[in-house]
């Protein structure tokens, strides 16, 4: 069934919603985006999105688009209108088009940024296989620029990354720089040993994610111990315990890294509690 999605202030079938080729994004990689997950209809860590957004244009030195403050209408419409009971929005603002290419930014008094968002249903999302049976991951060199803190849409290595691993026979890849793990290829990795969550600490070397963000929050009210520093990546095979989160997959516990089993390779109970945590809070505080 066709989507509508909504395209500069237009909400349109998606078969009918054209942007130039002329777009930033489409040759310069030049937009940012995000992610926001709806459950029960409900948008999950909204304001938290809409702040990375607006820091990302920020750092980009990129107008916010006109729209910008209609956003959260925007995204509750998007949900009506697809009636995505529990899913994905995905966003997209764009440095625009110039009706040319060419690699000076043009003046943004003249060209106005491109705004797309566009829904994915994805029923039962909170309730998944891998949230159940955990991931395997891989181990990759991470050769991505160095504003991993911006949520550009150059996404050509991370999607290299996750086709490795599949052709591995595995769901997902650890990014690994100087011998330490930045992050998973879409998501924040952690590890767990003798009871302490241990995550990489906020840097431009990876994404600030909305869910690490809440995920952190609630692990130290339910006193667990949270350390924030790099880890290597035999330090991750030598865990008991590994798990990622995002927007979309919330809390997936990891079971193996490169082939090797962490603890008896079966998710763990601080992942699966941490799961349990998440999804119950940002339902509560879901808008
Ligand atoms: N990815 N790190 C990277 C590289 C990511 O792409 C993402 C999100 C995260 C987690 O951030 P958050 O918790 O705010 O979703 C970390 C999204 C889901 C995507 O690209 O589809």
């Amino acid at each position: 069934m066709s989507r509508t999605v909504y395209v500069n202030g237009e909400y349109l079938p998606e078969e009918d919603a054209k942007i130039s080729i002329f777009d930033r994004s489409f040759l310069m990689a030049d937009g940012v985006y995000e992610v926001t997950s709806v459950l029960g209809r409900k948008l999950i860590d909204f304001d938290g999105h809409l702040a990375r957004l607006e820091r990302s244009l920020t750092e980009l030195d990129m107008q916010k688009p006109e729209a910008f403050d209609d956003l959260l209408a925007i995204h509750r419409k998007l949900v009506e209108l697809n009636d995505i009971e529990d899913g994905m929005i995905y966003l997209q603002v764009s440095r625009g088009s110039a009706g040319d290419r060419d690699f000076v930014f043009p003046d943004s008094d003249v060209v106005k940024p491109t705004l797309v968002l566009f829904t994915q249903s994805k029923p039962g999302l909170a309730d998944s296989p891998a949230a159940r049976a955990g991931i395997k991951v891989i181990s990759i060199d991470d050769i991505r620029w160095g504003r991993r803190d911006i949520k550009t849409v150059q996404l050509l290595y991370p999607s290299m990354g996750k086709m490795a691993a599949k052709k591995a026979g595995c769901d997902d890849a650890w990014m690994v720089e100087d011998g330490f793990v930045t992050e998973g290829t879409s998501n924040n990795a952690y590890i767990v040993k003798n009871g302490k969550i241990i995550t990489r600490q906020l840097s431009n070397d990876i994404l600030h994610g909305i869910t690490r963000a809440a995920v952190l929050r609630f692990a130290r009210e339910a006193q667990m111990e949270v350390e924030e520093r790099p880890f290597t990546i035999e330090e991750a095979k030598a865990a008991d315990e590994g798990f990622v989160t995002s927007a979309s997959t919330f809390v997936f516990p990891v079971v193996e890294i490169d082939g090797v089993k962490l603890g008896d390779g079966t998710p763990g109970p601080v992942a699966k509690r941490l799961r349990e945590i998440y999804l119950e809070e940002s339902l509560k505080s879901a808008i």
